[in-house]
């Protein structure tokens, strides 16, 4: 039988070279498009190794006009696009809003062209849940009202989304939905795909397991004084595989007809708020190792607390997260001790 065809944009990725794999254990065919800005070739055969195939991955920067509608072209038998290329460090694009903007919109107006183009008709966004900001009330909803975001990496997910609502608004997309990541950690349980960030890490699990492992001194734990239960900052902090899992759940839900808004938002969490302190305390039971620290100053922009309100995906989407903090800590050391020798880093 025919495999259903995938195209995964930013498919060598971290998040993207997780779903790869949760979506050829589903049985579909996937198809990788990344330019290998942040990531590595490797990884095809890191998920064979997995999985037992070797998914195809087209070398295309999606903000190369030619280059982007030629592949599409090429795979315009696929079913649907799971569009997760992007620049995603806050702090650069601060720094770098136009080289930001440039990549995040143009990638995202190519994918639109070439989905209509060729009729394909699903789709489903990468979005984060930086465009919440700091909301006024917790747990956040799909509804809660979105605040203007403290960074051009976090308007270019609330740009993403208008582009993509009006598209389908207009009936250019037949359908479209928008997966609002909160704090994606850990790793595959094999150790062979994990994310490898480049240069030192902004975000604070990769920057523990590096501390961990002695690359660096120790880690800055940014802010002692929020109002917490322990005064360091909450997060909803969720284990890729789940979230490799909800696209694949995403995907189904669409295949199947079962989409009633075209245009359709769902938060991915656990529901379920962390503070910095307790990824530490999880880290070292885990990893049995002590971790050392430091509480610095708040880190400018961070938000005090933020956690998923998840009854949306549960309800429509029938997902649910099946891993808890002990397991994304875990993970996470795992890869992290196996990382550099496995991908030639
Ligand atoms: P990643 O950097 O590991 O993966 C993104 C991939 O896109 C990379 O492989 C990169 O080479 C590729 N890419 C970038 N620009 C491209 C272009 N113009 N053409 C082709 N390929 C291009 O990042 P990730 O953590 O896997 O994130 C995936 C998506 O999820 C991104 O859209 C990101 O903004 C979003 N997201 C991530 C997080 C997070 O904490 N990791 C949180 C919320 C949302
Ligand atoms: N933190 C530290 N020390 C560090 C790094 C982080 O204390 O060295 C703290 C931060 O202050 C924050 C928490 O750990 O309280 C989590 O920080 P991350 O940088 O890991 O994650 P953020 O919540 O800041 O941001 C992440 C992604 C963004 C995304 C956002 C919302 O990096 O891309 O979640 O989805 F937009």
């Amino acid at each position: 039988m025919t495999k259903t065809k995938i195209i995964t944009t930013g498919g060598a990725g971290y998040i993207g070279s997780h779903t790869a794999v949760a979506l050829q254990e589903a049985g579909f065919e996937v198809v990788l498009i990344d330019n290998l800005s942040n990531s590595n070739e490797e990884v095809v055969h890191q998920i064979a190794k997995i999985t037992g195939t070797t998914p195809r991955l087209e070398k295309v920067d999606l903000c190369k006009e030619q280059e982007a509608f030629a592949c599409f072209q090429r795979h315009q038998d696929a079913m649907g696009v799971i569009h997760f290329a992007a620049l995603k460090a806050v702090g650069e694009s601060v720094a770098q809003p136009t080289r930001y903007y440039h990549n995040n919109l143009v990638s995202m107006l190519h994918v639109l062209e070439a989905m209509q183009k060729h009729n394909i008709p699903n789709l489903i966004f990468s979005s984060s849940a930086t465009v919440y900001g700091q909301p006024d009330q917790l747990p956040v909803t799909e509804n809660t009202p979105l605040q203007e975001a403290a960074s051009p990496y976090g308007q270019t997910k609330q740009m993403n989304e208008v582009m993509i609502r009006d598209a389908v608004h207009a009936g250019e997309i037949p359908q479209a939905i928008s997966l609002r990541y909160f704090n994606p950690v850990g790793a595959h349980d094999s150790a062979l795909i994990g994310e490898l960030p480049i240069g030192i890490p902004n975000n604070l699990m990769p920057f523990i397991t590096q501390t961990a492992i002695g690359i660096r001194k120790e880690l800055a734990v940014f802010g002692g004084d929020y109002d917490t239960p322990d005064g360091t900052a909450l997060r909803d902090y969720i284990h890729v595989m789940d979230l490799a899992e909800a696209h694949v759940q995403a995907l189904q839900f669409q295949l199947e007809g079962k989409q009633n808004e075209k245009y359709d938002i769902y938060n991915l969490g656990t529901g379920v708020g962390s503070t910095v302190l307790e990824v530490i305390h999880s880290f070292e039971k885990t990893s049995g190792r002590k971790l050392p620290y430091r509480i610095v100053d708040r880190r400018p922009g961070d938000v005090a607390m933020i956690y998923a309100n998840v009854d949306k995906a549960a309800k429509s989407l029938g997902w649910r997260t099946q891993r808890d903090l002990d397991e994304m800590t875990r993970t996470a050391w795992k890869w992290e001790q196996y990382a550099r020798e496995k991908m030639g880093s």
